[in-house]
């Protein structure tokens, strides 16, 4: 059985506005930072999981690689990412069933989409079947620490925070943030996009790649570009302090 597919009726109805609003977490953050993992690509076949609109995809064919496909879940995605690339391949295609043959791609390249399925080690066992031998799986996610801490907003202050605090007359604690429960999680991202996704600790992310018998070839909890501090210097010393994303690099 498929998992359940949290955010795809989300994406596929508001993508233009999450297109609109993606910002500098995407281009001075976890962008930058999957691309510099990429390693040369040139004359290599690859594949994008979770394209969205394809920008991933062009850049990749722009470093010289044979040949790019894309695969998005969403029929909106891909259908703009065939309009804005119109001389790249891409497949509606859910990652958790992918229809290519055996041993297709040298690179597989998937940033900020697996923590939308529930059972990861059926896209890895996915991944590892389509990719050659000593192939590259490169993907990125939430970092956990960062969306398992609470996140209110309370009167003109917004808090994020993983810990607690104790009152040293009572002895009572108030934890904030639950690290250790692995658990569905949903939010409204941009005031009005409802996002679910699957929410796992570090260990457990761990567990799911050593099940799949990939080797971790990297790991990186990526800082903000420097360029970032002229555009928005709040962004830039948040990030360039507190983890936002995990990137792995893996190989079969
Ligand atoms: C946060 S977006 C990332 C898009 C793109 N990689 C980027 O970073 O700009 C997540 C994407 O994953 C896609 N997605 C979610 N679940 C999927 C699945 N099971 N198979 C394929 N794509 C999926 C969504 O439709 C959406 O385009």
């Amino acid at each position: 059985m498929p998992t359940d597919k949290g955010s795809i009726k989300e994406y596929n109805k508001n993508f233009k506005e999450w297109l609109n609003k993606k910002g500098l977490a995407h281009s001075h953050l976890e962008k930058p930072a999957m691309y510099s993992l990429l390693g040369n690509v040139r004359g290599k076949t690859i594949l994008c999981l979770g394209c969205g609109a394809g920008e991933e995809c062009a850049y990749i064919k722009s470093l010289g690689a044979k040949k790019v496909i894309g695969v998005d879940i969403s029929k909106g995605l891909i259908k703009l990412a065939k309009r804005n690339f119109p001389d790249i391949e891409f497949k509606v295609m859910d990652m958790e069933k992918l229809k290519f043959a055996k041993s297709s791609f040298d690179l597989i390249y998937s940033s900020l989409v697996l923590h939308y399925v529930k059972n990861w080690v059926r896209v890895f066992n996915e991944v590892k079947k389509v990719l050659k031998k000593n192939g590259v799986f490169l993907f990125s996610t939430h970092h956990p620490a960062y969306s398992s801490a609470l996140k209110k907003i309370k009167g003109n202050e917004k808090l994020q925070i993983l810990g607690y605090k104790r009152n040293n007359k009572t002895k009572k604690i108030e934890v904030y943030g639950d690290y250790l429960r692995d658990r569905k999680i949903s939010e409204i991202w941009f005031k009005n996009f409802k996002v679910t996704y699957y929410y796992k600790s570090f260990s457990s992310i761990m567990k799911d790649i050593l099940k799949s018998n990939f080797k971790i070839t990297d790991c990186i909890e990526p800082r903000p570009l420097n360029s970032a501090k002229r555009i928005d210097l709040v962004f830039w010393e948040k990030f360039s302090k507190l983890p936002s994303f995990l990137i792995f690099k893996l190989q079969k």
